[in-house]
């Protein structure tokens, strides 16, 4: 599989017009803040862009990240920018092509920026010991479009796991499918290439996630993802695929439910770029000054991790009140637009 997602990014693919579906995002799905971020990167690494969501949580100013095939780079020189001179950003590939492009701009990020905060390894995402990086020395770890395409994505989570620093996260956006991939779609290089045949069953990421030691993963954000290629459409059948965005916590601590210990949080507002609300995921958008309960996990995920000095915390784990209500279950994605969620009359 190697082989074959190497020759789509290095040399089948020319630039992100390329793509046969809706995964990569067009402009309009840029948010604000990140356009005066995006318009000091290189046309060229701008063209190579293949991701298939946002990948730039907040509170970045001063950390260690790690992208995780970080193609020509548009990602890691956003990022660059947010975690500013004291920080770093390394990001990992494989393929020579995509590398050779966000190489050649360095230079040109680093007199844009005016400090050099960048650095590219050649490597795989499976094999990330080797590549000398020091085990839990990063703040946060993403990835945009890439795990779908690995033939082994327990060894790529475990690898995160190794290397996030305790209360880091794993912040990433990827395909996933309504459904587990027949053989037919998985072993269609053009339809792996896409990052539609690797593509998980979201209940399948959950398990996985949960078998690399990260119990409780975050939904942040999800669209239904339109194959726009007339060719590629009836070979995926009815299978639904989705871009979704996870956070990952290391935290030892988080239990597999989110549970109720009757705690709240109130958030300052004080998170650069967040002054209203603080939103953590999908299900908790933290609205300044506003007394908001929390379950075990979320209080932790806020408490244990570099989010803390922006929260007042009330309560503790003394207590407990049994499950946290709304908990869990279903389908996760929005289906808005799909007939993944029409039931056919009976
Ligand atoms: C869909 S592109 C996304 C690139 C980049 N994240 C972006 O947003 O433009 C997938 C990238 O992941 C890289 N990749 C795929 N599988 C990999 C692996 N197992 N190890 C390292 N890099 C990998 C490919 O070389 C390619 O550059």
């Amino acid at each position: 599989m190697h082989d074959i997602v190497q020759d789509y990014y290095g040399r089948q693919l020319q630039h992100s017009g390329d793509l046969k579906t809706s995964a990569c995002c067009d402009i309009s799905q840029v948010p604000e803040w990140l356009k005066p971020l995006l318009s000091r990167i290189h046309p060229e690494v701008l063209s190579r862009y293949y991701g298939c969501g946002l990948v730039c949580p907040p509170l970045l100013t001063g950390c260690r990240v790690l992208d995780l095939g970080c193609g020509s780079g548009r990602d890691v020189y956003a990022l660059a920018q947010l975690v500013g001179p004291t920080g770093e950003v390394v990001g990992v590939d494989m393929t020579d092509e995509q590398l050779a492009v966000a190489e050649r701009h360095r230079a040109f990020h680093a007199e844009a920026f005016g400090y050099d905060n960048v650095r590219f390894v050649q490597g795989y995402i499976e094999r990330l010991d080797e590549l000398g990086l020091e085990p839990g020395s990063f703040d946060v770890i993403v990835s945009n479009c890439v795990v779908n395409l690995s033939p082994d994505k327990d060894a790529v989570l475990s690898g995160v796991q190794r290397l996030l620093k305790p209360g880091g996260e794993f912040f990433f956006s990827d395909v996933y499918a309504d459904r587990r991939v027949p053989a037919a779609v998985r072993n269609d290089p053009v339809l792996y290439g896409e990052c539609l045949g690797g593509a998980l069953y979201w209940n399948d990421f959950l398990r996985l996630s949960h078998r690399q030691g990260f119990i409780d993963p975050r939904l942040v954000t999800d669209r239904p993802l339109a194959i726009t290629d007339p060719a590629l459409q009836p070979r995926v059948g009815n299978l639904h695929f989705y871009s979704a965005t996870y956070r990952l916590f290391k935290l030892d601590t988080l239990e597999t439910a989110c549970e109720d210990h009757g705690q709240a949080v109130v958030y300052r507002g004080s998170i650069p770029d967040c002054p209203e609300r603080f939103v953590l995921d999908k299900h908790h958008s933290i609205e300044t000054g506003r007394v908001f309960p929390v379950c075990g996990n979320t209080w932790r995920m806020l408490h244990d991790t570099r989010f803390a000095s922006h929260f007042d915390f009330i309560g503790d784990f003394s207590r407990h009140f049994g499950l946290f209500a709304g908990c869990g279950g279903g389908l996760p994605f929005d289906t808005a637009g799909t007939d993944a969620g029409v039931t056919p009359c009976c």
